[in-house]
């Protein structure tokens, strides 16, 4: 036992504490952490109280000097709560010594790390794990995502991101599960309990971070950081659910986000942290803002260091990550009454709380260990299950003549910015990621041919024709420039594609050009991607477009040009493998999209779930004078929510309800056959929506309230029963009261928001 570590326990014991029985978590054990940490904080002095409130960058940690580091420093002057995104045990452990020999109190560190999609064996990005509907597997990804970030040293990550996002030109969207609340809440929660595992208890089970809290997907205009404003029953209805059920799966912790909530940023916004997450969801781990959040509030114009800080104390922020406006003031605001002793206990409390939880009391080197870090990360095993979840979450938007799948035969040419880039396959936020040990989509396809055919490569364009805005969407590494001008690019892919039997064109988006701060003005693909699809379609030559993205993005022109397109967002380290799987038909496409895409800028804010008007169209496709819609486009979608093909077809019978009434406490089953009537075997999500008829406040026209996802043989076919309850049909009136109200409700089930059958019942 480490030296200081042993005092500690000296001192509990001295106390009548058992520190060899305050395991994490679970009957007995649970009622020992209340006393062991009021001993603790008995001991503390405001300084060391205020450093556990502390979560400063670790920037400086890159050399193998970890013991140098300012922040090692501060560690051991016990004015550091924990630490993120440090890569590697070495370092990890020597701050953990640090912690636990050199300050007076020997507290451990917590260790956190943006583990969004992954730690060295990348998944899919969040949006396109969404596109799955998966949630087994969406938990297993996390699972294997907390195993080795574990491995690594890491305890705690700032994930799930679970910000429900209805403007692709948001470029965090990529992070999320898309526009639907139901699903969102769903992933939420198969998330965090994949990360925390059996409660914390082993080894390899890391804190969930449920962000960013509140609403931070909602900002005006999709610009990254923007005013957030909507009424309470659209926060309640449509975008809190993921929050709610991150906080009842248990998360450990919250982060706040950057925006303002009705003029008061979240970080600051004590409805939202108190009287909402804990008050009425009953969250009882600890607060985290985002990066900075509190001394930005000092350009949102709410004061200085001083006062922000105190204003994000008193609505209930526990930790400051980076701004240090809790070290840097808080003691000053206690002289000055601006907060009380009470307030900073609490939040201490909760910090130690997590990290009693964790186990790290018992032992801070629980997660440290180098052996795992050899052996548990980036293995086969992880590989191969990135590999076939990457598969179901590409979506199929359009297959002409059945071009895909393709056969490994003849020559295939693989054309396109997106190609041969290896940073750019793992997708933005992806921390650990060593993106070296990666394909790229060209040596996948290659790879999956062998000899059976003959692959070569030319990349066509660039990214886009700005070498600025290139530059900007390919930064921390992703680089991928070509210095030869657009048409010297595009006359060699030309000449490639003239003696070539197929192609597969590799476009869209690199990994930067979404994610944090990079909102687009324009989500089409750029122009000079564009002219070199159009030149590869001028060869005659049958074109496969593979669509790379971080967002839904506009694709009219190529939806009515291109024959076959394949959506694969970014799928993380195996995605090249996974790619080949689907376009040559060992696996068929099964994803469906979480995202509505659209026909053109002007319709976003868009999204399937939204109310009627008092002037609705008859039909879409037709202007109407003085009806709801654009004079230059419909309203619809390009390809809607839950939309997807497959290499097969699915046939849905008519709705049957087990009865026509249900009481309040009573149930329905609503019952579909679905059949594959294709000649192969496949997956299918059959969705199932509800609409409250009559409500006491405009209810919206479907929303999704359930989903199953199943597996159909050529020929086979499957009944599919969804349970309605009361339950279900609860939406927050305008007193946010949630009630199921008595009246007619349609439900409808189909293979995706538009394609549906339709039944109704009454509540009564
Ligand atoms: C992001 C968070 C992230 C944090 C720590 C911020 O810029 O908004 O999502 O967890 O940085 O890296």
């Amino acid at each position: 036992m480490k030296q200081k570590h042993f005092l500690y326990f000296l001192a509990a014991v001295v106390a009548g504490i058992s520190l060899s029985s305050c395991s994490p978590k679970g009957g007995d054990e649970d009622s020992n952490m209340e006393p062991f940490i009021r001993e603790l904080m008995s001991k503390m002095t405001l300084e060391e109280k205020l450093g556990q409130l502390n979560l400063p960058a670790s920037d400086d940690i890159v050399t193998g000097e970890t013991k140098d580091s300012n922040i090692a420093r501060m560690v051991a002057e016990g004015k550091v709560g924990g630490v993120f995104n440090v890569k590697g045990v070495e370092k990890i452990q020597e701050l953990q010594r640090v912690a636990v020999e050199e300050s007076r109190l020997g507290i451990p560190l917590i260790f956190g790390m943006d583990v969004i999609h992954g730690y060295e064996t990348i998944f899919p990005i969040p949006l396109a794990l969404s596109c799955s509907w998966d949630t087994i597997a969406i938990k297993e990804s996390a699972r294997v995502a907390a195993k080795e970030a574990s491995a690594g040293g890491i305890c705690w990550t700032f994930s799930p991101m679970v910000d429900i996002c209805r403007d692709p030109r948001w470029g965090r969207a990529s992070e999320g599960s898309g526009e639907d609340p139901f699903l969102g809440a769903a992933i939420a929660r198969v998330m965090v309990e994949g990360y925390q595992g059996k409660n914390l208890e082993n080894n390899d089970e890391i804190m969930a971070c449920v962000k960013h809290f509140a609403l931070y997907g909602a900002p005006e205009g999709g610009r990254d950081y923007n005013t957030v404003d909507m009424s309470r029953q659209r926060m309640f209805n449509d975008y809190f659910a993921p929050y709610k059920a991150g906080a009842e799966a248990g998360a450990g912790s919250f982060m706040t986000s950057f925006n303002t909530i009705d003029g008061v940023p979240a970080t600051a916004n004590r409805w939202l942290l108190t009287d909402v997450l804990r008050g009425m969801w009953g969250f009882e781990g600890f607060i985290v803002t985002d990066y900075t959040a509190i001394s930005e509030m000092i350009e949102h114009g709410l004061g200085d260091l001083q006062q922000v800080s105190a204003m994000a104390l008193k609505a209930g922020t526990d930790m400051d990550m980076v701004a240090d406006g809790f070290n840097g003031t808080l003691s000053k605001s206690l002289d000055e009454g601006l907060v009380n002793m009470g307030q900073i206990d609490a939040a201490v409390r909760r910090i130690l709380e997590a990290k009693y939880k964790l186990g790290l009391f018992k032992d801070p080197y629980k997660y440290i260990s180098l052996e795992r870090e050899k052996s548990e990360i980036y293995t086969s095993e992880n590989r191969n299950l990135s590999r076939k979840i990457a598969t179901e979450t590409f979506v199929l938007l359009k297959n002409d003549n059945n071009l895909l799948p393709l056969e490994k035969k003849g020559r295939i040419a693989v054309i396109g910015p997106l190609s041969n880039t290896r940073a750019n396959m793992p997708g933005t936020w992806s921390v650990a990621a060593d993106a070296q040990k990666y394909k790229t989509l060209y040596e996948g396809i290659r790879d999956a041919v062998g000899d059976k055919g003959q692959v070569s490569y030319a990349k066509g364009s660039n990214l886009t024709a700005d070498a600025e805005l290139e530059a900007n969407a390919t930064m921390f590494g992703r680089g991928m420039r070509d210095g030869r001008s657009e048409e010297v690019l595009r006359a060699e892919a030309v000449s490639l594609a003239r003696n070539s039997d197929v192609i597969i064109a590799a476009l869209g988006e690199s990994s930067e050009f979404s994610g944090e701060s990079s909102s687009r003005s324009d989500i089409s693909l750029p122009e000079t991607q564009r002219k070199l699809l159009e030149a590869l379609l001028a060869t005659g030559k049958p074109v496969v477009m593979l669509n790379f993205a971080g967002r839904p993005t506009i694709l009219s022109w190529e939806s009515e040009n291109v024959p076959a397109i394949l959506n694969v967002w970014f799928g993380g380290s195996e995605a090249a493998d996974a790619i080949a799987d689907v376009v040559f038909g060992d696996v068929s496409p099964s994803g469906k999209l979480t995202m509505s895409m659209p026909r053109n800028m002007g319709q976003i804010p868009i999204y399937y779930n939204h109310l009627n008007t008092g002037r609705p169209k008859a039909q879409d496709e037709k202007f109407e004078k003085f009806r709801s819609g654009y004079i230059d486009s419909p309203n619809s979608p390009l390809y809607p929510f839950g939309f997807g093909l497959s290499y097969t077809t699915f046939d849905y019978s008519e709705v049957r309800l087990s009865g026509s009434q249900m009481n309040q406490d009573g149930l329905i089953k609503a019952t579909v056959d679905v059949t594959n009537t294709g000649q192969r075997d496949g997956d299918e999500i059959v969705e199932l929506y509800i609409r409250d008829l009559v409500g006491s406040t405009s209810r919206p026209l479907k929303e999704l309230k359930g989903f199953k996802r199943i597996h159909l043989k050529a020929g086979e076919t499957k009944q599919v029963e969804f349970t309605i309850t009361a339950d279900l049909l609860k939406f927050y009136n305008y007193e946010l009261e949630y009630v199921a109200e008595p009246g007619e409700f349609s439900v409808m089930i189909g293979p995706d928001s538009e394609n549906l059958n339709i039944a109704n019942f009454m509540l009564k």
